[in-house]
This record gives structure tokens, C-alpha cells and sequence, in this order.
């Protein structure tokens, strides 16, 4: 008679991040793959949007001091369901599409290099780390927030594209007067700012694997992430 075979399940929720340079296409492959895998979807980038946009809104110095600490104790951000897909609140509200401005863009690097401001999101985005499995998109995720993540990704694409991709989407958002050459001069302005911060700069983590999904569709990408997923033993939680 044979002996009883006892199987332990090995697989597992993950951890994925997926960081890059601006306006490639993170958010939309974090996003596809927390909805394939049935994991939870942070936009770690929408965060500093909000805190950037909150900064503007009540007309406060991007700078440390006592205003900005006091605004950063006041803000209390989340990510709730609405139409199939994850929005952030702000105390609350819904910002929208006012994340998404030029105005936003123009001012979220030199918000998100400042050390008080990284600390508090850091905290908020590694309290969303849950057991049922993750994802989540920025630019220290694999490096800073969750260095032990099971799966990293890296993107980069072309900057033409990633400039066409940014300004269809401020045409969307009604933002008609911005050309290309505007649009992909704020792309590498915050790329390189991002870069060269001194705490947790944008870097592609030692572990990371490399997309650029320059010539990919959406499902492409999906189908290409999945698998690398699925490899490091991804389940439905
Ligand atoms: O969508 P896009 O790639 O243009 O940017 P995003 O992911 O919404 O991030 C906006 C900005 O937030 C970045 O340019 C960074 O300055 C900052 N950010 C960051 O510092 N760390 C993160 N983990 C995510 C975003």
C-alpha cells in the first residue's frame, strides 16, 4: 500500500510593484492585473497627486515647515470601488480628474522629493499591504515601499508615446491648450527630478524585470505580466 500523500498548497497572494518613468502605462497594467488576479489596486502615484493638489488648493508653500505637517495630518486618503474600478478620496471627496491637471503635473515632483511627504505616504501605502495580494504602481515600490515583493516589474517606453498617452488624457480632462513638446518636457522634467531626489528615488530594484511595452497593446502587456505572475505562483486569493 502506498503511503498517504499530504499536498500543501504553494501558491500564494502576491506582492507586485510596478514602477517606471512617467506616463508609461503603469497604472493601467497595475490596474489589469489586480483585476485578472482578483488582488487590491493602489495608485501610489495618485497619492502624491492628492497631497500636491490639496497643497495648491489651499494655497500652501511646497516647502517642510509646520503648515505642511499640519496639512499632512489632516489628509486622510483611501481607494474606494466606483464603475468596476478604484478612485481616491481625499478626506472624503473625490478629486477626479483634477489629479490629473497640468497644473498637478507641473507641481507633484518637487511635492513628492520632500522627505515629510514621502514618510507619510510610505506609511499609508505599506498600511494598504493586505494578505489577499496586491498591486501596486509608482516609482520606489520594488525599491522603497516593498522591497520584498514577490514580483517587480519595471517599465519604460518610448517618450513620444509616452507623451501621446498624456496628452489624449488632459484633452479628455478638457486641458485643450498644451502641445506635445509641453507635455513631453514635463514627462523628462519629472523623470529626471524623480531620479535625482536624495530619498527613495525613482530605480529600477536590482530584482526587477524589464517591460517596455513602447510596441504592446494592453492585452499584450497583461498577458506578458500574468504569466511572470502566474510563474511565481499568483492564485485568486
Ligand atoms: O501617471 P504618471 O506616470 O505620470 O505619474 P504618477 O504615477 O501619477 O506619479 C506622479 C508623480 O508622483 C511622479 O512624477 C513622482 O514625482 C511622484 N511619485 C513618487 O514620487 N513616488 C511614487 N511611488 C509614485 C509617484
Amino acid at each position: 500500500m502506498g503511503a498517504k500523500v499530504r499536498y500543501y498548497c504553494r501558491v500564494k497572494a502576491l506582492t507586485i510593484a510596478v514602477d517606471g518613468y512617467a506616463s508609461c502605462g503603469k497604472s493601467t497594467l497595475a490596474k489589469d492585473l489586480a483585476s485578472a488576479l482578483g488582488y487590491r489596486y493602489i495608485d501610489s502615484g495618485a497619492m502624491y497627486r492628492a497631497v500636491t493638489w490639496y497643497l495648491l488648493e489651499h494655497r500652501l508653500a511646497a516647502e517642510e515647515g509646520p503648515s505642511l505637517q499640519a496639512a499632512l495630518d489632516k489628509i486622510v486618503l483611501d481607494f474606494v470601488a466606483k464603475d468596476g474600478s478604484t478612485v481616491l478620496t481625499l478626506n472624503g471627496q473625490e478629486p477626479g480628474l483634477a489629479l490629473r491637471s497640468m497644473e498637478v503635473n507641473s507641481m507633484v515632483s518637487p511635492v513628492s522629493a520632500l522627505h515629510s511627504v514621502r514618510i507619510a505616504m510610505v506609511e499609508r501605502q505599506r498600511a494598504f499591504s493586505t494578505r489577499a495580494g496586491l498591486t501596486m504602481d509608482g516609482r520606489d515600490i520594488g525599491t522603497y515601499v516593498f522591497p520584498e515583493a514577490e514580483l517587480k516589474i519595471f517599465m519604460q517606453s518610448r517618450p513620444e508615446i509616452r507623451a501621446a498617452r498624456r496628452l489624449a488624457e488632459l484633452r479628455k480632462a478638457g486641458e485643450l491648450q498644451w502641445t506635445l513638446d509641453e507635455v513631453l518636457t514635463n514627462l523628462r522634467e519629472r523623470d529626471t527630478m524623480d531620479s535625482n531626489r536624495d530619498f527613495a528615488p525613482l530605480r529600477r530594484a536590482d530584482d526587477a524585470v524589464d517591460l517596455d511595452n513602447s510596441d504592446m497593446n494592453q492585452e499584450e502587456q497583461l498577458a506578458w505580466a500574468l504569466d511572470l505572475a502566474l510563474a511565481r505562483g499568483a492564485v485568486r486569493p
